[in-house]
């Protein structure tokens, strides 16, 4: 979900709009706005694109309002629909929201008891009845939304408006992330939930704690507490464009090569690993890692567990974040916390890490979003430069990630005196070989797209793999469940016969991992013994593969690493090309959302 408001002397309807459009890749489903002239509240809703949104604000919105309220909403109580979408409103104010009120059916129990009605079935709406609720009696806006904060339980950051107080924007930050900034003009201010929709309009900015709230208008900014403090914005608009590649995701496949170089510089030197963020006393009483994230960065996570160990020589052990929190887990403070995180916002990785820190443990995350809720919170922070990634399906912060992780597992083996000089010169020569493995051949990349064709009627794929493989195999279901809407499992190759074997037939598509520098004979044997139960085969390898139905070759090399990286750019495609020919809208897949803020 996105948030923006403004309040100043421009096109306030345009700043609006435009502010959610940079918002407009981390996914939604319905969007709306609230502006307010003279006393007056305008408000537009509309499902599905923002060009909905924008055509109806275009054909009847005025161009004079003085401040407004903007939001994209990606569904969590109740089905998308116009009515659920945000603003919502109570009588006389409307209010946006990210987050979910958890104690909502009590409140809306207790307001319905004194007569106010609800007309949508999200837990929104109780904001904004409370609100009015509080103002009736108390004839005074910031007592009434100062109360109704205190009512609220869960993740919620908000901005109300009120004919009530028609000059004002109220605001206040808990979980998810909120920004407020003096806008570049005169008696300027404006609010969203990353930073985007501000560059080029603002540049000194408060990045919201949790708890902090406060009022402005359009020559004040005033705060509840103390816990702020001013930053600055940097001004260049680093406009992702598609720079005539069909999406964005095919552009942020094409980049990997130049973002793992940006990642990797200053980082590898010579025959030596060096982190500037961190040093090497971060290991002093670490005897574990711990490993926290979600989605594609839960998969970067479970591949550096294999490297840690083999590598650093230090146990290691990986969860997702929803599953961790809830564990009632046992946290030693000789373990290293880390989370892994492409937005730095995604609410359970968060959380993770916050029930970590105040468990007293060491905190690093692994992210790409500077200034991000996560990099604000952590002890320590590796940024992996990937630049904006707009695509809903991360690639190229996967390949940063899983970088930045394995130069992670050489500086502590380096730092525990574990590696022997020729392993980590061997590991460097390869690392520095990781942009070149990411440049795309035409071959490879139209080999995948005819294979679409025929893949696109699998009823049912998997992908399997052993080692590192594995999670990369759990990577390449999960990109073509994301944008094909096929259904896909990632499986250790050596469990099919525990089971997964049973669904053997022709139309089981199966995407054999099988590299040739790890355990090459183990998985054949594997993928041998879906062939001979007539599963279709689709063999990724160096190595040519007599019983593969088909196969796509990749370059011999002479580590298992560069292999991952050829694969991981082959999956990417493949799925992608399945998803353009089955007409899908391959940047913004349906349901999905890049960042997710509420649990
Ligand atoms: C969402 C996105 C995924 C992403 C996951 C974790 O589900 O759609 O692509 O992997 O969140 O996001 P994070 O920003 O924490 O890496």
């Amino acid at each position: 979900c996105g948030i923006v408001g403004y309040i100043g002397k421009k096109d306030t309807t345009k700043i609006l709009l435009d502010g959610l459009k940079e918002l407009e890749y981390r996914g939604y489903d319905s969007a709306g706005i609230a502006v307010l002239k003279d006393n007056k509240i305008d408000v537009f809703k509309a499902l599905g694109k923002l060009i909905n949104l924008e055509e109806k604000v275009n054909s009847s919105a005025s161009n004079d309002y003085h401040l407004g309220i903007g939001h994209t909403r990606w569904a969590t109580h109740g089905k998308p629909t116009e009515l659920n979408a945000h603003p919502h409103l109570g009588e006389y104010s409307y209010v946006v929201h990210n987050g979910i009120i958890e104690n909502y059916k009590e409140l809306k129990d207790e307001l319905i008891e004194k007569g106010h009605k609800f007309v949508s079935q999200t837990d929104t709406e109780v904001i904004v009845h409370l609100f009015e609720n509080f103002y009736n009696q108390l004839n005074d806006t910031t007592k009434a939304f100062k109360n109704t904060i205190s009512r609220l339980e869960g993740a919620f950051s908000i901005l109300l408006i009120t004919k009530a107080d028609p000059t004002k924007i109220f605001f206040f930050k808990n979980g998810s992330p909120l920004i407020v900034a003096k806008g570049n003009e005169k008696e300027e201010v404006l609010f969203a939930s990353s930073d985007a929709p501000l560059i080029g309009l603002a540049s000194d900015v408060v990045y919201l704690e949790d708890g902090v709230g406060g009022v402005v208008s359009a020559n004040s900014i005033e705060f509840f507490n103390d816990n702020y403090s001013w930053s600055t914005l940097p001004s260049s608009k680093q406009f992702a464009q598609k720079d005539g590649y069909r999406f964005f995701m095919e552009k942020e496949i094409y980049e990997q090569s130049t973002v793992v170089s940006d990642c990797m510089i200053g980082r590898v030197k010579d025959n030596e690993i060096l982190f500037d963020e961190i040093d090497s006393s971060i290991l002093d009483g670490i005897n574990e890692i711990k490993i926290c994230a979600c989605g594609t960065s839960y998969h970067a996570g479970l591949t550096s567990s294999y490297l840690f160990e083999r590598l650093s020589k230090i146990k290691c052990n990986i969860e997702v974040a929803s599953e961790f929190r809830y564990k009632e887990p046992l946290l030693t403070k000789d373990t290293l916390f880390v989370v892994i995180s492409q937005s730095g916002e995604t609410a359970d990785t968060l959380e993770a890490l916050k029930m970590a820190k105040n468990a007293g443990l060491k905190t690093l995350v692994i992210c790409n979003v500077d200034n991000s809720s996560m990099t604000r919170t952590a002890d320590y922070t590796i940024l992996t430069r990937a630049g904006i990634e707009k695509g809903v399906a991360s690639t190229k912060a996967f390949s940063t990630q899983t970088v930045v992780l394995w130069m992670l597992s050489l500086y502590f083996a380096k730092i525990k005196n574990l590696i022997s000089s020729e392993v980590l010169a061997n590991e460097i020569h390869t690392l520095r070989e990781v942009p070149k493995t990411l440049c795309i051949s035409d071959r490879i990349h139209e080999k995948t797209k005819r294979l679409s064709k025929r893949y696109l009627h699998g009823h049912g794929f998997f992908f399997i793999g052993r080692d590192v493989f594995y999670p990369l195999a759990l990577e390449g279901a999960l990109k073509l469940k994301e944008i094909s809407y096929l259904h896909a499992e990632g499986y250790p190759s050596g469990e099919m016969k525990h089971g997964p074997i049973a669904l053997a037939d022709p139309e089981l598509f199966t995407i054999a991992l099988m590299p040739q520098n790890l355990l090459y004979d183990k998985i054949k044997s594997n993928v041998e013994e879906l062939s001979a139960r007539d599963s279709t085969i689709c063999a990724i390898s160096p190595l040519d593969f007599d019983l593969a139905d088909d196969f796509i070759k990749i370059n011999s090399c002479d580590h298992y690493m560069l292999e991952f990286f050829e694969m991981l750019v082959v999956l990417q495609l493949l799925s992608m090309e399945i998803s353009i020919r089955l007409g899908n809208d391959v940047d913004m897949p349906r349901n999905l959302a890049k960042s997710v803020t509420v649990e």
